[in-house]
Parts: C-alpha cells; sequence; structure tokens
C-alpha cells in the first residue's frame, strides 16, 4: 500500500489502473479509522480491483464553533488498518493541496439539507458534498462507499450524484456498533468514562421507540414523545433533534406509512453524537 499527500501522483495512479481496465473502489474518510470504517474498506476491496482510501479532516465541514481542531487524529494507526484491509493506496492531503485560496466554486444540495444535521449545522453539507465531489473527480471511482450513520449525508450525496450525473455508483454500508449499542464513531474518543456509559441512551431510545413502531404505532409524534422521554432520563444527554422523516425525501412524516428515517442528535457532555435507524413498515 502507498501512501499519496498531492492529487497529481494519486492521479498517475488511477489513470494508469483505468488504463490497465482495473475498477476503482473509493472510501472517503476523516480518518481516526474505526470497524465501521473497516467494513466501509473491507467491502470497497471485495467489490473493486483497486481501493483508494482518502483520509482528510475537512475544514470546510465544520462550523465556527465545532471541532475542527481538535478532531482525533492517527495517521498512523488509520494507514496500518488500511494496508492490512487491503487498500492499494491512502490518500492524505493537507487542507492546502485540496483547496485554492481563492476559490469559489461549491457543490450544494438544496432541500435534503434543510433538516436534521443541515439545520443544524448551516454549511455543513455544502462543506462535505463540495470536498466528496472534488474526490470524486480526482479518484474518479466506479464505486464510492459511505456509512448508514451519516444517514442524512448518504441521502444527500446520492441526490447530489444523481442531479450532477456522476458517474458513480454509490454504496451505504451498514452501522457497526459497539456490544453496548453505541454506534462506532470517531468522536466517542471525546467521551469521558461516565459519558461513554451514558452515551448507550441513543440506541436505547431508539430501540424503544422500536417495540411502539412494531407494535402498531403510527403516530410520529408519539414515537417522538416516546424518544425524547427516554433520552430526558439520563442527566448527561442534552437533545439537539428528534426527527422522524421520509427515508428518501428527509421530509417530516406525521403518521407512519411507508420508509422512514428515525434520526436523533443528541450532546452527552460536549460532544454530539447521532444515531438512527430505518423503518419499513410492511404491506398489510
Ligand atoms: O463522513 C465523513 O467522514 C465525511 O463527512 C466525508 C464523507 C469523508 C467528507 O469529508
Amino acid at each position: 500500500m502507498i501512501t499519496v499527500s498531492t492529487i497529481k501522483e494519486l492521479r498517475e495512479y488511477t489513470k494508469q489502473w483505468r488504463r490497465e481496465g482495473l475498477s476503482i473502489g473509493l472510501v472517503p474518510t476523516m480518518g481516526y479509522l474505526h470497524e465501521g470504517h473497516r467494513s466501509l474498506i473491507d467491502k470497497a476491496v471485495k467489490e473493486n480491483d483497486k481501493v483508494v482510501v482518502s483520509i482528510f479532516v475537512n475544514p470546510t465541514q465544520f462550523g465556527p464553533n465545532e471541532d475542527l481542531s481538535t478532531y482525533p487524529r492517527d495517521i498512523d494507526r488509520d494507514k496500518e488498518l488500511c494496508e492490512k484491509a487491503g487498500a492499494a493506496i491512502v490518500f492524505n492531503p493537507e487542507a492546502s493541496e485540496m483547496y485554492f485560496n481563492n476559490a469559489n466554486t461549491y457543490a450544494d444540495v438544496e432541500k435534503l439539507t434543510d433538516g436534521l444535521c443541515g439545520l443544524k449545522r448551516p454549511g455543513h453539507f455544502r462543506g462535505v458534498c463540495t470536498i466528496v465531489s472534488k474526490l470524486f473527480n480526482i479518484v474518479n471511482p466506479d464505486r464510492a462507499y459511505f456509512g448508514e450513520k451519516d444517514a442524512q449525508q448518504l441521502a444527500v450525496i446520492r441526490r447530489m450524484v444523481r442531479d450532477l450525473n456522476f458517474d458513480i455508483e454509490i454504496i451505504g454500508c451498514p452501522i457497526i456498533r459497539e456490544e453496548d449499542g453505541l454506534a462506532k464513531s470517531s468522536r466517542n474518543k471525546y467521551l469521558s468514562l461516565e459519558e461513554r456509559a451514558a452515551a448507550t441512551i441513543l440506541n436505547k431510545s431508539l430501540m424503544k421507540s422500536k417495540e411502539f413502531l412494531e407494535n402498531g404505532e403510527i403516530s410520529a409524534e408519539v414515537i417522538k414523545s416516546k424518544i425524547k422521554a427516554e433520552i430526558d432520563s439520563e442527566l448527561l444527554a442534552k437533545i439537539d433533534y428528534i426527527e422522524i422523516v421520509d427515508k428518501y425525501t428527509l421530509e417530516p412524516v406525521r403518521d407512519i406509512k411507508s420508509s422512514i428515517l428515525i434520526a436523533i442528535a443528541v450532546f452527552i457532555g460536549n460532544t454530539r453524537l447521532i444515531d438512527n435507524f430505518t423503518f419499513e413498515l410492511e404491506e398489510k
């Protein structure tokens, strides 16, 4: 496995692979890799001849009061994980390599970014879509892999790829959880022991709501109030949002009639965590 830090060098490899008729998978990440990322890389390695993992903490997707400067980093461990998983290239550029000082062009997906994290983190998805578009243009992959934990991100990227005619298959991969149900996330590192224990409330509250759904509850308001009550019972937790939306349009639903996404964002101390699950109402 090789590590490259410039766009020029990366393109030399990917162009050569294309000439040889090899397929390319891209796994875009911000590093501090965990089993969730590993599952994306494993799938990419299975499905493509060559896999590029990008490791880039993308400044444009962080708000002014967010955790850009403290975002966890461990490039040596990340490279080891990528190598073991069978990636061909780790692309680890500096911010100055990825962005021109006077850049004026962005990729922005409307409507789907109006709610959920888009509402709470203004500009976040513009940053995500811009960097993902740039990576798509640089690597020119056949397939790109994203985790379902960032459900809105996945829906937004799928829409961007459709709307802008990127010839890339977007593959969503299931959430990987700790044994106690906490979704794996690089940000879990911020949690103290006490907060780590409290963080299980996200998944617990979602599982509770799933029971109500399975027992036939169809009111989104009722389900949301059950989730809220559960999270409020945890003293270290502060709700950022609880939303029930259509899985594809991300528009809020009143009654649960089709495929829905239940998405939550919760502060545990100062750490903002997200989790979600999708629910398909069975046809009767
Ligand atoms: O999901 C992430 O880690 C990031 O948002 C992504 C897709 C790598 C873009 O920076």
